[in-house]
């Protein structure tokens, strides 16, 4: 079954349940208010899907920070999708929607010890930004991107 991407067009708080259900076949322990309590906050929140046979498998979720900044707050694919290029094209449109939005940069930061999307990361243009230890002590890498400008 091949796997389509859309953008969700509607108030990103009606893609609460869903998302959550989504979140919690993503990441092991998710904890539900992680999500709940701050995506009805989120400024300019930009949600891509990946769908496959009607179902939500993965998604990748940012939103402004500052004037010309996407930050890319949460994002990944279910277990049995990976390693198929899903979060490399959730990315991909993401990026390029962006740009088309008028964002000049992409910040998103990852946990030290999770390698794949590091890599994903750096794969997609990323470079290292920063390093700095989050409020649970939990070592994170910051990585940015510049956009390319939509008329470039
Ligand atoms: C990280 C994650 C999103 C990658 O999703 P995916 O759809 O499997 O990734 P892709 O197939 O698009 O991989 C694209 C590139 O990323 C890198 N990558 C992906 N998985 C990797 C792994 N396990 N180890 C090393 N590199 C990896 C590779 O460079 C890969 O390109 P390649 O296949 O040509 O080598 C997925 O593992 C995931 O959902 N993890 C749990 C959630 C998470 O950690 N989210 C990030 C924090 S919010």
């Amino acid at each position: 079954m091949s796997v389509g991407y859309e953008r969700w067009q509607g108030p990103v708080a009606d893609a609460a349940d869903p998302l959550l259900a989504l979140c919690r076949s993503i990441f092991p322990d998710f904890t539900d208010s992680y999500l709940l309590d701050r995506l009805p906050r989120l400024t300019d929140p930009m949600l891509w899907l990946a769908v496959e046979g009607g179902e939500w498998q993965g998604f990748k979720l940012g939103y402004r920070r500052g004037g010309d900044m996407l930050y890319s707050w949460l994002g990944g694919v279910t277990p049995e999708l990976r390693g198929r290029g899903v979060a490399a094209e959730l990315m991909r449109r993401q990026h390029a929607d962006a740009a088309a939005c008028g964002y000049r940069l992409v910040e998103t930061r990852t946990r030290a010890a999770n390698n794949p999307m590091i890599v994903l990361n750096l794969r997609q243009g990323f470079h290292v930004a920063g390093f700095e230890t989050d409020a649970r002590g939990i070592p994170v890498v910051i990585q940015r991107k510049e956009l390319a400008s939509p008329q470039a």
